[in-house]
């Protein structure tokens, strides 16, 4: 039978999903992988708390190691991320880290050098980069302030990111990456994406695409029970705009956060198979998007068991593969949406 990576090139579409950690050193998901994706994305292995053990240094051996077996195995790479815009998730010494007496000018070279750096190492290889990553608090809809954007502002980090990645792999597609709390009804998070992507785009800032991370069910978008509970309107006006403004959009980070869901596994499967094929009809209605990259290809190794247990302590089963490797409902819904 067809890899879902064949069955979406017969489509004109780039199907992957991410791999790193743990999950890389697994001989048999590495099989898994090289089978399923014509695209991969390192998990972790590219973000500045992986290759920024201090201000003055780079470690490239993890996610060189992952570059070197897609190279291998003729599979495709994204990076992820240039810059994730939230304190949160930077390495521990960039939040106190001294800026000295020239705080913009010093900003601006570690972002300068960071980007230029990391974008470079891998522009023969990566087509496309999550140049800026979640740069918007959901809960206020503005730029969140992170250590780097309080010297530069908000918005001057993050073109000053697409700008230096522009200039360091000029021939990628340079993505903007978020989770747009899509199901939230107020709307806030999707109306300051569309504020940042048409301010970007009115300073003449190099962004060519809305990385729509797709992580279906989670906690800012809360059924997987179809797309019911999503304000299908509301999300088509909100894809029409961003696509209206000439950027193209792939799905980064799809998986299905089955947290709320029965015990029945098959009914569980079944609704998360469902949620799936809806959402990716839905998306694939737009001929913008061409790439499509789980996060994750089997069960096993899903973030989301790191997070918010099931109520009744089973393990999530938010991938298109199982425990152990056996294809579910969702990787034939996905199949079927190409
Ligand atoms: C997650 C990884 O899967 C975890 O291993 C890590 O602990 C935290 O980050 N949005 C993103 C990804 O853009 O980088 C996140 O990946 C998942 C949510």
């Amino acid at each position: 039978e067809a890899s879902l990576a064949e069955l979406a090139r017969r489509k004109g579409l780039r199907f992957g999903s991410t791999i790193g950690g743990a999950n890389f050193r697994d001989p048999r998901y590495r099989a898994l992988n090289a089978a399923q994706c014509g695209l991969i994305v390192p998990e972790n292995e590219m973000k500045w708390a992986a290759t920024r053990p201090d201000a003055h240094s780079f470690d490239f051996r993890a996610a060189d190691a992952i570059v070197a077996w897609a190279t291998e195995q003729h599979i495709g790479v994204r990076g992820h991320t240039l810059l994730w815009h939230s304190e949160q998730w930077m390495p521990g010494w960039l939040a106190t880290y001294d800026f000295g007496r020239e705080p913009q000018k010093e900003a601006t070279r570690l972002l300068t050098e960071h980007v230029s750096t990391v974008a470079g190492r891998y522009a023969s290889v990566v087509d496309s980069f999550d140049v800026v990553n979640e740069a918007i608090d959901p809960d206020t809809g503005r730029l969140r302030e992170t250590a780097l954007s309080r010297h530069l502002g908000a918005e001057a980090t993050i073109d000053l990111a697409f700008r230096t990645a522009s200039r360091a792999a000029p021939k990628a597609e340079l993505v903007y990456n978020d989770y747009m709390s899509w199901q939230a009804d107020d709307g806030r998070h999707r109306d300051a994406v569309l504020r940042l992507l048409d301010g970007m785009k009115a300073r003449g800032t190099p962004i060519d695409a809305l990385g729509v991370q797709s992580h279906l069910g989670s906690k800012y978008s809360d059924s997987p029970t179809g797309l019911g509970s999503l304000d299908e309107r509301a999300w088509r006006t909100f894809l029409d705009e961003v696509t209206g403004m000439g950027l193209r959009l792939l799905v980064t980070e799809l998986d299905v956060h089955d947290n709320p869901l029965p015990t029945d596994i098959g009914g569980r499967d079944r609704l998360v198979a469902d949620h799936t094929r809806a959402y990716l009809d839905l998306m694939l209605s737009y001929p913008a998007l061409r790439t499509i990259m789980c996060w994750g290809l089997s069960d096993r190794y899903s973030w989301l068991n790191g997070s918010r247990p099931r109520p009744d302590g089973t393990p999530k089963r938010p991938c298109p593969f199982d425990a152990d490797y056996a294809p579910k409902p969702m990787r034939d819904a996905i199949a079927g949406a190409f």
